[in-house]
Protein backbone atom coordinates (compact mmCIF):
# COMPACT_ATOMS: atom_id res chain seq x y z
CA UNK A 1 0.00 0.00 0.00
CA UNK A 2 1.01 3.81 -0.38
CA UNK A 3 1.85 6.09 1.54
CA UNK A 4 -1.34 8.01 0.18
CA UNK A 5 -3.50 5.02 0.11
CA UNK A 6 -2.77 4.23 3.72
CA UNK A 7 -3.77 7.83 4.62
CA UNK A 8 -6.87 7.65 2.53
CA UNK A 9 -7.37 4.10 4.60
CA UNK A 10 -6.86 6.08 8.39
CA UNK A 11 -9.21 9.12 7.10
CA UNK A 12 -11.88 6.58 6.01
CA UNK A 13 -11.25 4.65 9.46
CA UNK A 14 -11.76 7.83 11.48
CA UNK A 15 -14.79 9.10 9.55
CA UNK A 16 -16.65 5.47 10.32
CA UNK A 17 -15.26 5.30 13.88
CA UNK A 18 -13.77 1.94 13.12
CA UNK A 19 -9.70 1.25 12.07
CA UNK A 20 -9.58 -1.10 9.00
CA UNK A 21 -7.59 -4.38 9.77
CA UNK A 22 -5.88 -3.82 6.25
CA UNK A 23 -3.85 -1.20 7.55
CA UNK A 24 -2.51 -3.37 9.98
CA UNK A 25 -0.73 -0.57 12.13
CA UNK A 26 0.56 -2.85 15.26
CA UNK A 27 1.62 -5.98 13.29
CA UNK A 28 5.14 -6.36 12.10
CA UNK A 29 7.24 -4.27 9.55
CA UNK A 30 8.25 -7.09 8.36
CA UNK A 31 6.15 -9.02 6.20
CA UNK A 32 6.81 -12.92 6.27
CA UNK A 33 10.93 -14.16 6.38
CA UNK A 34 13.77 -12.33 4.01
CA UNK A 35 15.24 -14.33 1.29
CA UNK A 36 18.71 -13.89 -0.53
CA UNK A 37 19.18 -14.42 -4.50
CA UNK A 38 22.43 -14.15 -6.84
CA UNK A 39 24.63 -15.27 -4.91
CA UNK A 40 28.52 -14.96 -5.83
CA UNK A 41 31.99 -15.65 -4.28
CA UNK A 42 31.62 -11.72 -2.70
CA UNK A 43 28.23 -10.58 -3.03
CA UNK A 44 24.73 -11.86 -2.39
CA UNK A 45 20.93 -10.11 -2.18
CA UNK A 46 18.47 -9.74 0.75
CA UNK A 47 15.16 -9.04 -0.34
CA UNK A 48 12.17 -8.98 2.39
CA UNK A 49 8.47 -7.39 1.91
CA UNK A 50 7.13 -4.78 4.39
CA UNK A 51 3.51 -4.53 5.46
CA UNK A 52 3.77 -0.55 5.69
CA UNK A 53 6.34 2.04 4.97
CA UNK A 54 9.48 1.32 6.11
CA UNK A 55 13.27 2.00 6.25
CA UNK A 56 15.11 -1.12 6.29
CA UNK A 57 18.66 -2.60 6.48
CA UNK A 58 20.71 -5.66 6.57
CA UNK A 59 22.89 -6.47 10.21
CA UNK A 60 25.60 -8.89 8.99
CA UNK A 61 29.18 -10.26 9.78
CA UNK A 62 31.52 -13.24 10.10
CA UNK A 63 30.06 -13.99 13.34
CA UNK A 64 26.73 -14.27 15.36
CA UNK A 65 27.60 -11.14 17.03
CA UNK A 66 27.25 -9.36 13.81
CA UNK A 67 29.36 -6.40 13.57
CA UNK A 68 28.70 -4.66 10.62
CA UNK A 69 25.66 -3.16 9.24
CA UNK A 70 24.35 -2.00 5.44
CA UNK A 71 22.21 0.73 5.34
CA UNK A 72 22.36 2.49 1.94
CA UNK A 73 21.63 1.66 -1.70
CA UNK A 74 23.71 2.44 -4.93
CA UNK A 75 21.49 5.69 -5.13
CA UNK A 76 22.43 7.14 -2.16
CA UNK A 77 19.04 6.78 0.22
CA UNK A 78 18.73 4.72 3.22
CA UNK A 79 16.15 1.78 2.26
CA UNK A 80 12.98 2.06 2.29
CA UNK A 81 9.57 1.33 0.76
CA UNK A 82 5.87 0.42 1.31
CA UNK A 83 5.98 -3.12 0.23
CA UNK A 84 9.49 -4.35 -0.70
CA UNK A 85 13.90 -4.03 0.18
CA UNK A 86 16.01 -5.35 -1.85
CA UNK A 87 19.79 -4.80 -1.09
CA UNK A 88 23.03 -6.41 -2.24
CA UNK A 89 25.61 -6.99 0.47
CA UNK A 90 29.30 -6.29 -1.69
CA UNK A 91 32.86 -7.11 -0.47
CA UNK A 92 32.43 -10.14 0.72
CA UNK A 93 35.05 -12.78 1.19
CA UNK A 94 35.11 -15.88 -0.87
CA UNK A 95 33.79 -19.26 0.72
CA UNK A 96 32.91 -17.57 4.13
CA UNK A 97 29.81 -17.95 6.64
CA UNK A 98 28.21 -14.72 7.20
CA UNK A 99 25.33 -14.41 9.91
CA UNK A 100 23.04 -11.64 8.89
CA UNK A 101 19.37 -10.21 9.95
CA UNK A 102 17.26 -7.39 8.59
CA UNK A 103 15.77 -4.59 10.27
CA UNK A 104 13.12 -2.19 9.86
CA UNK A 105 11.73 0.73 11.91
CA UNK A 106 9.03 2.98 11.09
CA UNK A 107 9.31 5.86 8.58
CA UNK A 108 8.02 8.71 11.24
CA UNK A 109 9.95 6.99 13.72
CA UNK A 110 10.26 4.40 16.57
CA UNK A 111 11.80 1.35 17.85
CA UNK A 112 13.58 -1.02 15.31
CA UNK A 113 12.64 -4.42 14.71
CA UNK A 114 14.79 -7.37 14.37
CA UNK A 115 13.75 -10.91 12.09
CA UNK A 116 15.57 -13.92 12.82
CA UNK A 117 19.07 -14.71 12.71
CA UNK A 118 20.32 -16.49 9.72
CA UNK A 119 23.49 -17.33 7.82
CA UNK A 120 24.92 -18.39 4.57
CA UNK A 121 28.20 -19.14 2.60
CA UNK A 122 29.36 -16.81 -0.33
CA UNK A 123 30.60 -19.20 -3.18
CA UNK A 124 34.33 -20.61 -3.31
CA UNK A 125 35.67 -20.76 -6.40
CA UNK A 126 39.10 -21.84 -5.53
CA UNK A 127 37.23 -24.83 -3.04
CA UNK A 128 37.91 -28.61 -3.43
CA UNK A 129 34.50 -29.23 -3.23
CA UNK A 130 30.89 -27.98 -3.71
CA UNK A 131 27.21 -28.91 -2.93
CA UNK A 132 23.82 -28.20 -4.48
CA UNK A 133 20.14 -28.46 -4.54
CA UNK A 134 17.61 -27.89 -7.49
CA UNK A 135 14.02 -27.02 -6.98
CA UNK A 136 11.57 -26.89 -10.32
CA UNK A 137 7.76 -26.33 -10.82
CA UNK A 138 6.84 -25.64 -7.16
CA UNK A 139 4.14 -23.52 -8.82
CA UNK A 140 2.55 -21.86 -5.64
CA UNK A 141 2.27 -25.13 -3.86
CA UNK A 142 2.98 -24.12 -0.43
CA UNK A 143 3.29 -27.79 0.85
CA UNK A 144 5.67 -28.92 -1.95
CA UNK A 145 7.87 -25.71 -1.11
CA UNK A 146 7.98 -26.48 2.99
CA UNK A 147 8.79 -29.92 2.26
CA UNK A 148 11.17 -29.29 -0.57
CA UNK A 149 12.63 -27.48 2.35
CA UNK A 150 12.69 -29.34 5.19
CA UNK A 151 14.32 -32.12 2.67
CA UNK A 152 17.10 -29.78 1.23
CA UNK A 153 18.16 -28.16 4.71
CA UNK A 154 18.48 -31.60 6.33
CA UNK A 155 21.90 -31.63 4.25
CA UNK A 156 22.61 -28.26 3.68
CA UNK A 157 23.98 -27.22 0.02
CA UNK A 158 26.18 -24.14 -0.80
CA UNK A 159 23.61 -23.09 -3.23
CA UNK A 160 19.93 -23.16 -4.52
CA UNK A 161 18.68 -23.50 -8.32
CA UNK A 162 15.29 -22.99 -8.43
CA UNK A 163 14.74 -24.19 -11.87
CA UNK A 164 11.61 -22.25 -12.97
CA UNK A 165 8.09 -22.34 -13.33
CA UNK A 166 7.54 -20.59 -9.42
CA UNK A 167 4.47 -19.26 -10.27
CA UNK A 168 1.99 -19.69 -12.32
CA UNK A 169 0.63 -16.68 -13.65
CA UNK A 170 2.23 -13.08 -12.54
CA UNK A 171 -1.54 -11.39 -13.44
CA UNK A 172 -0.75 -8.84 -11.12
CA UNK A 173 2.46 -7.32 -8.59
CA UNK A 174 0.70 -8.82 -5.71
CA UNK A 175 1.02 -12.14 -6.12
CA UNK A 176 5.08 -11.57 -6.37
CA UNK A 177 6.23 -11.44 -2.78
CA UNK A 178 3.91 -14.97 -1.64
CA UNK A 179 5.98 -16.44 -4.55
CA UNK A 180 9.14 -15.67 -4.50
CA UNK A 181 9.87 -13.87 -0.89
CA UNK A 182 8.04 -15.38 1.66
CA UNK A 183 6.31 -18.51 0.43
CA UNK A 184 3.83 -19.59 3.66
CA UNK A 185 5.58 -22.67 4.56
CA UNK A 186 9.09 -22.02 3.98
CA UNK A 187 11.71 -19.58 5.08
CA UNK A 188 13.84 -19.49 2.21
CA UNK A 189 16.27 -17.57 4.38
CA UNK A 190 17.08 -20.52 6.51
CA UNK A 191 18.64 -21.87 3.36
CA UNK A 192 20.85 -21.54 1.16
CA UNK A 193 21.17 -18.68 -1.53
CA UNK A 194 18.81 -19.01 -4.58
CA UNK A 195 19.87 -18.65 -8.19
CA UNK A 196 16.55 -18.13 -9.77
CA UNK A 197 15.96 -19.76 -13.02
CA UNK A 198 13.18 -18.06 -15.14
CA UNK A 199 10.79 -20.88 -16.17
CA UNK A 200 7.30 -19.96 -18.60
CA UNK A 201 5.27 -19.53 -16.14
CA UNK A 202 7.60 -16.68 -14.41
CA UNK A 203 7.51 -14.66 -17.54
CA UNK A 204 3.94 -15.20 -18.07
CA UNK A 205 1.29 -12.87 -17.01
CA UNK A 206 1.40 -8.98 -17.66
CA UNK A 207 3.28 -8.17 -14.89
CA UNK A 208 5.71 -10.69 -15.04
CA UNK A 209 7.88 -7.56 -16.10
CA UNK A 210 7.76 -6.54 -12.64
CA UNK A 211 9.51 -9.36 -11.05
CA UNK A 212 12.62 -7.95 -10.89
CA UNK A 213 11.56 -5.61 -8.32
CA UNK A 214 11.42 -8.56 -5.97
CA UNK A 215 14.72 -11.07 -6.76
CA UNK A 216 17.98 -10.74 -8.37
CA UNK A 217 20.07 -12.14 -10.74
CA UNK A 218 23.96 -11.89 -10.65
CA UNK A 219 24.40 -10.04 -13.62
CA UNK A 220 21.05 -8.14 -13.92
CA UNK A 221 20.13 -10.59 -16.87
CA UNK A 222 18.26 -13.62 -16.60
CA UNK A 223 21.24 -15.74 -17.05
CA UNK A 224 24.49 -16.24 -15.74
CA UNK A 225 27.56 -18.04 -15.65
CA UNK A 226 29.50 -19.30 -11.83
CA UNK A 227 32.01 -21.30 -10.12
CA UNK A 228 30.96 -23.16 -7.13
CA UNK A 229 34.47 -25.23 -5.98
CA UNK A 230 35.44 -27.95 -8.82
CA UNK A 231 31.89 -26.66 -10.90
CA UNK A 232 31.60 -24.69 -13.45
CA UNK A 233 27.45 -23.61 -14.21
CA UNK A 234 25.82 -22.05 -16.56
CA UNK A 235 22.26 -20.73 -15.89
CA UNK A 236 20.29 -19.92 -19.26
CA UNK A 237 16.70 -18.39 -19.87
CA UNK A 238 14.55 -20.65 -22.19
CA UNK A 239 11.42 -17.97 -22.41
CA UNK A 240 7.94 -19.13 -23.29
CA UNK A 241 7.04 -22.43 -24.46
CA UNK A 242 5.75 -20.98 -27.71
CA UNK A 243 6.80 -18.63 -30.50
CA UNK A 244 6.86 -15.04 -29.40
CA UNK A 245 4.30 -13.85 -31.90
CA UNK A 246 1.56 -16.52 -30.21
CA UNK A 247 -1.62 -14.76 -29.26
CA UNK A 248 -2.02 -15.52 -25.71
CA UNK A 249 1.25 -13.79 -25.15
CA UNK A 250 -0.78 -9.88 -25.62
CA UNK A 251 2.37 -9.09 -27.72
CA UNK A 252 4.64 -8.67 -24.54
CA UNK A 253 6.79 -11.69 -25.05
CA UNK A 254 10.50 -11.38 -26.91
CA UNK A 255 12.29 -14.00 -25.87
CA UNK A 256 13.24 -15.09 -28.85
CA UNK A 257 16.15 -12.45 -29.62
CA UNK A 258 16.57 -13.21 -25.78
CA UNK A 259 17.87 -16.90 -26.65
CA UNK A 260 19.41 -15.20 -29.42
CA UNK A 261 21.50 -13.10 -26.90
CA UNK A 262 22.62 -15.64 -24.80
CA UNK A 263 24.25 -17.93 -27.68
CA UNK A 264 26.57 -14.94 -28.38
CA UNK A 265 27.42 -14.89 -24.88
CA UNK A 266 27.57 -18.44 -23.87
CA UNK A 267 30.58 -18.16 -26.58
CA UNK A 268 32.24 -15.80 -25.33
CA UNK A 269 31.93 -16.63 -21.70
CA UNK A 270 32.45 -20.48 -21.67
CA UNK A 271 36.05 -19.55 -23.20
CA UNK A 272 37.01 -17.52 -20.17
CA UNK A 273 39.63 -19.66 -18.03
CA UNK A 274 36.99 -20.40 -15.42
CA UNK A 275 34.79 -22.10 -16.91
CA UNK A 276 36.78 -23.68 -20.08
CA UNK A 277 39.38 -25.81 -17.82
CA UNK A 278 36.59 -26.39 -15.10
CA UNK A 279 36.46 -29.86 -14.21
CA UNK A 280 32.76 -29.87 -13.93
CA UNK A 281 30.58 -28.57 -16.62
CA UNK A 282 26.70 -28.11 -15.98
CA UNK A 283 23.69 -26.09 -17.42
CA UNK A 284 20.49 -25.21 -15.97
CA UNK A 285 17.45 -23.87 -18.15
CA UNK A 286 14.09 -24.61 -16.88
CA UNK A 287 12.82 -26.13 -20.55
CA UNK A 288 15.40 -28.82 -21.49
CA UNK A 289 17.03 -29.15 -24.62
CA UNK A 290 16.25 -32.80 -25.21
CA UNK A 291 12.50 -34.48 -24.99
CA UNK A 292 11.92 -37.96 -24.18
CA UNK A 293 9.98 -37.87 -27.91
CA UNK A 294 10.30 -35.00 -29.80
CA UNK A 295 7.00 -34.19 -32.09
CA UNK A 296 6.31 -31.66 -33.94
CA UNK A 297 3.97 -28.88 -31.95
CA UNK A 298 0.92 -27.30 -33.27
CA UNK A 299 0.72 -24.33 -31.19
CA UNK A 300 -2.36 -22.95 -32.81
CA UNK A 301 -4.36 -25.61 -31.43
CA UNK A 302 -3.44 -25.71 -28.20
CA UNK A 303 0.16 -26.69 -28.42
CA UNK A 304 3.26 -25.95 -26.44
CA UNK A 305 7.12 -26.71 -25.96
CA UNK A 306 7.95 -29.91 -23.76
CA UNK A 307 11.49 -29.32 -24.77
CA UNK A 308 13.26 -26.13 -26.40
CA UNK A 309 14.36 -26.69 -29.50
CA UNK A 310 15.04 -23.17 -29.96
CA UNK A 311 16.95 -22.55 -27.49
CA UNK A 312 19.18 -25.95 -28.24
CA UNK A 313 19.53 -24.54 -31.99
CA UNK A 314 20.99 -21.46 -30.50
CA UNK A 315 23.24 -22.70 -27.82
CA UNK A 316 24.03 -26.70 -28.60
CA UNK A 317 26.79 -26.00 -30.28
CA UNK A 318 28.82 -23.35 -27.68
CA UNK A 319 27.45 -25.99 -24.96
CA UNK A 320 29.03 -28.90 -27.21
CA UNK A 321 32.11 -27.48 -27.73
CA UNK A 322 32.47 -26.36 -24.27
CA UNK A 323 32.08 -30.09 -22.95
CA UNK A 324 28.53 -29.61 -21.00
CA UNK A 325 28.28 -32.83 -19.09
CA UNK A 326 24.56 -32.32 -18.10
CA UNK A 327 21.34 -29.76 -18.44
CA UNK A 328 19.57 -30.10 -15.68
CA UNK A 329 15.86 -28.67 -16.20
CA UNK A 330 12.25 -29.40 -15.40
CA UNK A 331 9.21 -28.14 -17.14
CA UNK A 332 7.63 -31.55 -18.08
CA UNK A 333 6.34 -32.01 -14.39
CA UNK A 334 7.97 -36.05 -14.73
CA UNK A 335 11.14 -36.75 -13.89
CA UNK A 336 13.62 -38.24 -16.36
CA UNK A 337 17.41 -38.80 -17.02
CA UNK A 338 18.14 -38.96 -21.05
CA UNK A 339 21.76 -40.75 -20.84
CA UNK A 340 24.63 -38.35 -23.41
CA UNK A 341 23.80 -40.05 -27.34
CA UNK A 342 26.38 -39.70 -30.22
CA UNK A 343 23.52 -36.76 -31.61
CA UNK A 344 23.44 -35.07 -28.31
CA UNK A 345 26.79 -35.50 -26.19
CA UNK A 346 25.25 -34.71 -22.82
CA UNK A 347 22.76 -35.44 -20.48
CA UNK A 348 18.97 -33.95 -20.23
CA UNK A 349 18.11 -34.56 -16.60
CA UNK A 350 14.80 -33.34 -15.64
CA UNK A 351 13.09 -32.47 -12.16
CA UNK A 352 9.15 -33.45 -10.75
CA UNK A 353 6.09 -31.92 -10.52
CA UNK A 354 4.49 -29.83 -8.29
CA UNK A 355 2.36 -32.22 -6.19
CA UNK A 356 3.68 -33.80 -2.88
CA UNK A 357 3.46 -37.35 -5.26
CA UNK A 358 5.31 -35.79 -7.92
CA UNK A 359 8.11 -33.58 -6.88
CA UNK A 360 12.00 -34.15 -6.57
CA UNK A 361 14.99 -32.77 -5.48
CA UNK A 362 18.03 -32.74 -7.26
CA UNK A 363 21.00 -32.56 -5.66
CA UNK A 364 24.74 -32.59 -6.89
CA UNK A 365 28.08 -33.23 -5.02
CA UNK A 366 31.37 -32.88 -6.64
CA UNK A 367 34.57 -33.32 -5.35
CA UNK A 368 37.98 -33.44 -7.19
CA UNK A 369 37.07 -36.82 -8.39
CA UNK A 370 33.16 -37.00 -8.90
CA UNK A 371 30.23 -34.95 -9.48
CA UNK A 372 27.49 -37.35 -8.12
CA UNK A 373 23.78 -36.01 -9.17
CA UNK A 374 20.80 -38.01 -7.55
CA UNK A 375 17.12 -37.40 -7.90
CA UNK A 376 15.14 -38.03 -4.76
CA UNK A 377 10.95 -38.07 -4.28
CA UNK A 378 9.89 -36.02 -1.15
CA UNK A 379 10.56 -39.03 1.12
CA UNK A 380 13.99 -39.15 0.46
CA UNK A 381 14.02 -41.88 -1.73
CA UNK A 382 16.60 -42.31 -4.46
CA UNK A 383 15.17 -42.42 -7.84
CA UNK A 384 18.34 -42.01 -10.19
CA UNK A 385 21.78 -41.84 -9.37
CA UNK A 386 24.14 -40.44 -12.04
CA UNK A 387 27.88 -40.06 -11.74
CA UNK A 388 29.98 -37.72 -13.25
CA UNK A 389 33.94 -37.54 -13.92
CA UNK A 390 36.07 -34.68 -14.37
CA UNK A 391 36.59 -33.27 -17.75
CA UNK A 392 40.28 -32.92 -19.04
CA UNK A 393 41.22 -29.13 -18.77
FE1 LIG B 1 5.73 -26.13 -14.77
FE1 LIG C 1 7.39 -24.85 -17.47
Amino acid sequence: MTTSAMLEVAAAAEQTGRIESAAAPDGPLLKGTPVLYAPTDTGVTAVWGLSRPALGWIEYGPTSDLGLKLNSDPMGFVPHSDRVIKLRLHGLQPGTRYWWRVVNAPLKGGPPEYSALYSFKTLDPAGSTTRFAVWNDTHDQADTIGQLNRLTNAEPPDFLVWNGDVSNNIESPEVIPGLYVSPSKADLASGAPIFLVRGNHDVRGLWANRLTEYVDFPTQRSFCAFRSGPLAAVILDTGEDKPDRHPSFLGVAAFEPLIEEQAHWLKRTLQLPAFKNAPFRLAFCHIPLRGKIENPVDYDRGGFDLYSRRGREAWHNALVQWGVQAIISGHTHSWAYLPETAEHPYAQVVGGGPSLKNAVVITGMASPTELRLVIRDLTGKELQYILLLPKAS
